[in-house]
């Protein structure tokens, strides 16, 4: 096939529709090879005004030519041990009519993958090596544009001391003879062994591949560069002002087409059209301190404690929310014991910020921003709850009468049943107001649920922000 050297419109979208073949398969439906067109071009769109000329992939597996393309890269480079598919990508890059040429480096364990695509050369460094014991240094760079983390799994695990010196006796076979008594035997006794701490847990050595912005990973990233995890949304979002805090911009992508990525579950055809395609990556603008990134990784982790906590009562779970049963706890003061605890929590890390040299008006709202978010959220509870009191007793009363039946009572409270995306049954969902469901049907928790709403109704809440 006769390729073009030039960047007009017509080239690009024929190579587009060529990496998506090569991604997608030749003969699949439209539908699929839209989502991972849709895939790279948002990926594309998100970067094009930053740097994206070098990524690096730990355990890139074979997703090598899409990321590539994705990000209009000049470099990959993919770190994976699995050997099996090498020389899979040139024979399909041949296939349509790409020259490719491979230098193999047998001892450094590495393919040197070159060919031209869009009309620009490429390249990809493959290294068939642990992901976790490779120094990007070692290829010349202190950071790379962009760090690409898509489910590392096998990397994801930190390597201990017990690890290395199982490997250093027995090889590939080492996760086998752990588990064997007379090698545990030997080991407890052998004065070189490493030995556990008091919980049982062996001393990390090198650190597992974590698929999240960590003080590690923002070093690896020029700044104006880019990281991504997963490709995935995250699952409540963070407060802006964190952002800011830790120098990212959060931009929006179209998520991985699940079918493309190399696993051994895939959902359904029919789960797929459900799904929250939303994905997200991070633009790093400024570069801040490891510090500052450890203060992030503190507030973020706050913030997905409280996000989880609203998520578990809206489903009926009130003891996150520090309501005990057992003891009748009234709702106004587990919400404000709720409330000072995070004020406390917020003002550590407020103070561990302020210490580190964040701008202190940043620090102060991003303070207001994370206590506001907590109200607010009260507050929204406080009147679905009133919404749903007054719903309840109109569709009991019509019920009762027989002026409706269950489905027509159901639909008025909002509550509906969709499949469940992994198990196949039906789940209960509340598309108006949280809790509507439990009121209905949660058996033992129903009346609890009764007076948690009606408690949350009337109760008076006054913060203090002290
Ligand atoms: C679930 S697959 C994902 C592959 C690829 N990221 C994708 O999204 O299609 C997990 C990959 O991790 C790789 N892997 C396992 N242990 C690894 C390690 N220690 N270092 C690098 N890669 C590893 C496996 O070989 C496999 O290709």
């Amino acid at each position: 096939m006769e390729r073009e050297n030039t960047s007009n419109k017509e080239t690009v979208l024929s190579d587009l529709q060529l990496v998506v073949d090569l991604v997608a398969g030749k003969d699949v439906d439209v539908e699929k090879k839209d989502w991972v067109a849709q895939n790279i071009s948002s990926i594309r769109e998100a970067t094009k005004n930053g740097r994206h000329s070098t990524i690096y992939y730990p355990a890139s597996g074979e997703d090598m030519l899409r990321v590539l393309y994705a990000y209009d890269a000049d470099h990959l480079i993919a770190v994976d041990p699995d050997e099996q598919w090498a020389g899979n990508l040139e024979e399909k890059l041949q296939s349509v009519g790409i020259q490719t040429k491979t230098e193999i480096f047998a001892e450094e364990r590495k393919r040197e993958i070159t060919f031209e695509l869009d009309g620009k050369e490429r390249r990809i460094t493959r290294l068939y090596r642990d992901a976790r014991q490779v120094d990007l240094k070692a290829f010349g760079f202190e950071a790379v544009d962009v760090l690409h983390i898509y489910a590392p799994t096998g990397a994801d695990v930190d390597i201990t001391e017990e690890e290395l010196y199982l490997q250093s006796k027995y090889g590939d076979e080492w996760i086998m003879m752990s588990l064997e008594q007379k090698v545990r035997d030997e080991m407890a006794t052998d004065p070189l062994a490493p030995k556990p701490d008091e919980e049982g847990r062996y001393k990390i050595v090198i650190p597992k591949v974590r698929e999240e912005i960590t003080a590690e990973n923002c070093v690896m990233v020029s700044e104006g560069g880019f990281f991504v995890f997963g490709e995935r949304g995250s699952m409540f979002g963070l407060p802006p002002t964190l952002l800011k805090i830790v120098g990212l911009e959060m931009k929006q992508i179209v998520e991985r087409h699940p079918q493309t990525v190399q696993t051994s579950f895939y959902p359904k055809e029919e789960e797929l059209k459900s799904m929250d395609r939303r994905g997200d990556i991070y633009h790093k603008i400024k570069t801040v301190s490891p510090d500052v990134i450890k203060c992030f990784e503190d507030a973020s982790g706050l913030s997905f404690g409280i996000n989880y906590r609203f998520f578990e009562f809206k489903r009926g779970d009130f003891q996150y929310m520090g309501i005990d049963p057992e003891n009748n706890t009234d709702i106004v003061s587990a919400v404000n014991d709720e409330h000072q605890q995070l004020t406390d929590q917020v003002a550590q890390i407020v103070q561990k910020m302020k210490e580190v040299g964040v701008n202190v008006d940043l620090v102060n709202e991003y303070r207001t921003e994370v206590l506001e978010a907590f109200k607010n959220e009260i507050f929204h509870l406080q009147y679905q709850a009133s919404e749903l009191l007054v719903a309840y007793k109109e569709v009991s009363g019509k019920r009762k009468l027989g002026e409706i039946d269950d489905k027509r009572a159901l639909k008025m409270l909002g509550i509906g049943l969709v499949k469940n995306k992994w198990s196949g049954v039906m789940d209960v969902v509340n598309n108006k107001w949280p809790l509507a469901s439990q009121m209905v049907f949660s058996g033992e928790n129903k009346d609890l649920t009764h007076k948690i709403v009606k408690q949350l109704a009337g109760a008076r809440f006054e913060f203090s922000d002290k």
